[in-house]
């Protein structure tokens, strides 16, 4: 068994990282110095190192750039998952691909099953489903390839939405937060467990390779959520903690469009691996734990 991690210095790639050197499994990692929309150095360094499993945690993620960088998310987003997908199943490696919740449009009312019409809102989610859908079309995809769809990150690495609001709350009087943005937050740990487990590199035989849903349970608001993290940084005596200004998503102007309401179905994969996601109540509270420890 042997991994080619790619992506693994991002926010989902370290969790990933820390668990294959956890459980000892061989891996190699690469990062933007090979990069994916390459398709003849993807292919040589697939064939030259042989891994049994890719996982791809590689994106162009700054979804308001890429409104104005369209050709660099698609070169990433699409290119990258199409040219990575081939090499694995050139080479019979099962491949583990992420995606997200910003493949939909938030107009629903209950969360969205993998199934469910995708319907991006901006270049960014438009790129990640052009990706999916390229890693699926290939042959040998139906037997090797995983999408799986993720919402709201947040994790060890001080990145993200998480690492901003941490910050922010410590250098500033107040934080205007929006209010009506709701989705299910995802511990990057979970989910690095879950995709692994789905790849059989857990303990039990891997999953049907298809698409998958992966989130903790619970849907919040972006401001609710910034709102724990706020009663943490008073609880583990912060000196200083912005007070939070719920606003609505229309007076905070973005580049990019998002979806009002992004929750994920996680059917799929509780089935699959037997498994509950845990409250993000929980997982946020421990993962600020260890920040301020
Ligand atoms: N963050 C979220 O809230 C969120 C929500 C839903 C879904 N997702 C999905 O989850 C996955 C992981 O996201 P993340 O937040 O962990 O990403 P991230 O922290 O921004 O990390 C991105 C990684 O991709 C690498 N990379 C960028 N361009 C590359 C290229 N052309 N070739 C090879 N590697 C390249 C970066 O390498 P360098 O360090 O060398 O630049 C970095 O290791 C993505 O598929 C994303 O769409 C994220």
């Amino acid at each position: 068994m042997k991994v080619w991690l790619i992506g693994g210095r991002g926010l989902l790639g370290s969790a990933l990282r820390e668990r294959l050197e956890t459980r000892g499994i061989e891996h190699v990692e690469t990062n933007s110095e090979l990069d994916i929309a390459d398709a003849a150095r993807v292919q040589a360094f697939a064939r030259r190192e042989r891994p049994t499993h890719v996982l791809n945690a590689a994106a162009y993620c700054r979804v308001d750039d890429a409104e104005t960088h369209q050709d660099e998310a698609f070169r990433v987003n699409a290119l990258g998952p199409e040219n990575v997908g081939r090499a694995a199943t050139n080479i019979g490696a099962r491949v583990v691909h992420f995606s997200t919740d910003f493949v939909f449009d938030g107009r629903a009312h209950e969360p969205y099953a993998e199934d469910a019409t995708p319907n991006p809102l901006g270049a960014y989610g438009l790129s990640k489903l052009a990706g999916e859908q390229r890693l699926l079309a290939l042959p040998g995809a139906l037997e090797l390839a995983y999408v799986v769809r993720t919402s709201f990150l947040f994790g060890e690495r001080s990145r993200g939405f998480a690492g901003r609001i941490v910050r922010l709350i410590r250098e500033q009087d107040e934080v205007r937060v929006v209010a009506d943005r709701h989705s299910r937050p995802t511990y990057a740990g979970d989910l690095a467990d879950a995709a692994l487990a789905l790849a059989g590199l857990g303990a039990a035989r891997a999953a049907e390779p298809a698409v998958y849903h992966y989130a903790n349970a619970g849907v919040t608001s972006w401001v609710e959520f910034a709102s724990t993290i706020r009663e943490s940084c008073l609880a583990h005596g912060a000196v200083r903690a912005a007070r939070i200004v719920p606003v609505r998503a229309a007076e905070f102007p973005q580049a990019a469009e998002r979806p009002a309401y992004s929750a994920l179905a996680t059917a799929r994969v509780e089935a699959a691996l037997g498994l509950q996601p845990r409250p993000w109540q929980a997982r946020l509270t421990e993962f600020l734990a260890r920040l301020w420890g």
